[in-house]
Formats: structure tokens, C-alpha cells, sequence
């Protein structure tokens, strides 16, 4: 997803000689990428994850959490290092619609327009989830066809406000037990599995375009959940309901190990004829950090980049925030975190230099 020329920032922060330079060679009719040995060299400035992973098609991205955008230097590194965003917050039902019927865009609109002036695109999270409901929802009895109706009416209007300005949905998130059930959340209790249809329909009918995907986590290797989803988008497919795409959240933690047959398991869903994506990827350790869980994560980090690099159906990978100065896992487990790419005072850990250089292989083969 390569920046355009109206984003302010990307282009501010690009030196007068850098632009003489890219300007010299498209003159000279030279590749516009510089070798990944010229800039281990040194000789240019060091492209951004997003750049290296538009050298092989893919977007590099990183969600944010409204609050977020006031810290002027973590916005500025965002809008400048990654393609695309996702709000980590305020496309959430409880923050769209937080009274029966009457919607409020402010947060995910603050989102959109961070990422316009920022040459950014994103990735809409999340029309349904038992997360983060509004009161109004979870307190009231409804029947089935109630539910229905309220369902169709959030994502309708959710889904036409921000057609054509986020390229992807989140559409049904988090929607599988560990074993495989299904979990019974509200929709799954009054109206059966069938609302996950039902859902994917409503939002392909509110905006042709935009992709929809099924998200969740503990499904990055292959098991009893990710099969369960693979059943599940094989019967959508056959059935003919519209889903485009599978997400892998990639909430890992390296007390647990790096899940198995992660290449083989994102290969599969690809070969169902849905892309496959990391949606929310982070890399978490029981603290205090040290040099050998932080070289364990980076190997991790690059690990999970080349398994999406090695499917061609892997679009794209987003970090769920990307420096450990605002991360949802310290307020979460307690004792862990250290789980992104970039420290508090945003500079880079080795994680960022695996995924670098994971990008940059990677690259090289396609
Ligand atoms: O908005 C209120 C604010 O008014 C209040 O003062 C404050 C006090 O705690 O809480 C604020 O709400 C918080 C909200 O984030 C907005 O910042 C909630 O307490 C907090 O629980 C909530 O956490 C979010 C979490 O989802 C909720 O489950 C995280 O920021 C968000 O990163 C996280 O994201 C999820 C994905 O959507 C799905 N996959 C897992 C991922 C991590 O949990």
C-alpha cells in the first residue's frame, strides 16, 4: 500500500538530498527500491516495514488506540513506519452505537482522517464481538428475530459509513472456543449459528468492495480452533456466502512456544481461496525483559513474517500497536509485556531488525 504524494507527513520527513536522489534515479531509469546491501551500507535512508513489505505486496501495519494520537511523536513514527492502521477501540460496537439505534463515528472517523493525512489505509475492527457491547444490548431480552434485526441495522449502518474508506472488516471476531465449538455468545445463543452468515452477507450488501474477514486467536498453527474455522470458511465458500479473508490475531507469548505448522496452517486457508492475514501480532514475555528473551522474540517476530512471506495469499501484517510504550498486555497479564517491535522510548528492538530483514529476504524470492 504505497503512500501517496498527499501524505504530509510521509513526505516531510523525507531529506531534500533523499528525494534528489530517488528523483536521479527514476531519471536514470534505475529500480526505485535500493538493495537491501546499499542500505545495510548505509547509502540511503533506511526504507520504512511498510516500504519493504510493498516490495513484496504486502502492507505492514499497526493498530491505534484513539488516546494514542495525541502522543505527537508516537503518531508521527506511526504515520511514518507503517501503511496501515487499525482502531484498536473505536470501531467497536460500544463506541458506534452506544444507545439502540443511534450511531457515533467520532473516534473511527479521528482514525480515518489520521490515516488520510498520513497516506495510510485501514482495517475496520470490528462488527461483531461479545466484547466490548453496549449495555443497551447485553441487558435487553430480545428474541430471535429481534436480534436479527439489531444486528443487520449495526452493520448496515456501521459498514455504508465507512464504505470505501476502510479496505478490510473484522466482521465476526473472536467467534470459537478453544476446542473447536462454537462460543455462545449472545448472537450464538438467540439466533444459532447462522447469524455468522447471516452477518457476512449484511456487510457485503452494505459495501460490495470492502474484504470480510473472520479474526480470532489461538488460531496462528494448526488445532482444534483454527480447524474448526477452516471447516467453517469451506462450508461459507460452498454455501456461497461472501468471506474474503481469515485473521490470525498473533497474540503469541513466548512462555507458551511458537505455535506449530504456522506457514502450513495460513497455506491452507489460502488454498480455500480466502487471503489470509496477522491482524494483531504481538510477541509478549514474562518481565523483566532480558537480552535472551528479546533475541528468542525477534527470532519470532521474523519467523511469523517469512510464514506470510512464503503464502501468496498473506496480504498483509499488523502489529496491535507497535511500541511497548502503549500496549494492552501489561494492564491484562499481569508480570508480562516487552511484546512489540519498538521499546518505550520508540527505538527499535531486535524484533524490528528480524522483521526487517525477514522483509527483505522475502522480498528477494518473490
Ligand atoms: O473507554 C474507557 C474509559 O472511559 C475509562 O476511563 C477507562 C478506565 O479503565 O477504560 C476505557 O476503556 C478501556 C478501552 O480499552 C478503551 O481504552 C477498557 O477499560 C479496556 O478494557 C479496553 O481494552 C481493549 C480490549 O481490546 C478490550 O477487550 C484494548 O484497548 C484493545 O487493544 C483490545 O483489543 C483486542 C481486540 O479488539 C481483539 N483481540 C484481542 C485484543 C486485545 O485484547
Amino acid at each position: 500500500m504505497r503512500k501517496t504524494a498527499r501524505s504530509p507527513r510521509s513526505t516531510r520527513t523525507r531529506t531534500a538530498a533523499g528525494a534528489a536522489l530517488a528523483a536521479t534515479a527514476l531519471l536514470l531509469g534505475l529500480a526505485a527500491a535500493p538493495s537491501a546491501q546499499a542500505e545495510a551500507d548505509g547509502k540511503h535512508r533506511a526504507a520504512t516495514l511498510d516500504e519493504l513489505a510493498q516490495r513484496s505486496g504486502r502492507y505492514f501495519g499497526s493498530a491505534v488506540d484513539n488516546p494514542e494520537l495525541a502522543d505527537t511523536e508516537y503518531a508521527d513514527l506511526l504515520g511514518r513506519e507503517f501503511g496501515t492502521t487499525t482502531p484498536g477501540n473505536t470501531m467497536k460496537w460500544e463506541a458506534t452505537e452506544p444507545q439502540r439505534g443511534v450511531f457515533d463515528f467520532t473516534g473511527g472517523d479521528e482514525v480515518i482522517d489520521f490515516a488520510r493525512a498520513n497516506g495510510m489505509k485501514v482495517r475496520g475492527h470490528t462488527l461483531l464481538w461479545h466484547n466490548q457491547l453496549p449495555g443497551w444490548l447485553t441487558e435487553g431480552t430480545w428474541t430471535k428475530d429481534e436480534l436479527r434485526s439489531i444486528l443487520k441495522n449495526h452493520i448496515t449502518h456501521v459498514v455504508k459509513h465507512y464504505r470505501g474508506k476502510v479496505f478490510a472488516w473484522d466482521v465476526a471476531n473472536e467467534i470459537m472456543n478453544e476446542d473447536g465449538t462454537y462460543r455462545e455468545n449472545i448472537f450464538y445463543k438467540t439466533i444459532g449459528p447462522g447469524y455468522i452468515a447471516d452477518a457476512l452477507r449484511w456487510a457485503r450488501a452494505a459495501d460490495p468492495k470492502v474484504k470480510l474477514y473472520l479474526n480470532d486467536y489461538n488460531v496462528d498453527g494448526l488445532g482444534a480452533k483454527s480447524d474448526a474455522y477452516y471447516a467453517l470458511i469451506k462450508q461459507l465458500k460452498a454455501d456461497r456466502v461472501p468471506i474474503d479473508g481469515f485473521g490470525l490475531q498473533g497474540h503469541l507469548a513466548l512462555q507458551y512456544g511458537l505455535p506449530a505448522g504456522i506457514k502450513e496452517n495460513l497455506q491452507r486457508f489460502a488454498d480455500l481461496g480466502v487471503d489470509v492475514a496477522f491482524t494483531e501480532l504481538d510477541i509478549r514475555m514474562q518481565l523483566p525483559a532480558d537480552p535472551a528473551k528479546l533475541a528468542e522474540q525477534a527470532d519470532w517476530y521474523g519467523k511469523v513474517t517469512s510464514a506470510c512471506l512464503e503464502v501468496k495469499r498473506c496480504v498483509g501484517i499488523t502489529v496491535w500497536g507497535y511500541s511497548d510504550r502503549h500496549s494492552w498486555i501489561p494492564g491484562v497479564f499481569e508480570g508480562e509485556g516487552a511484546a512489540l517491535p519498538f521499546d518505550e522510548n520508540l527505538q527499535h528492538k531486535p524484533a524490528y531488525d528480524a522483521i526487517r530483514a525477514a522483509l527483505i529476504a522475502g522480498a528477494k524470492k518473490g
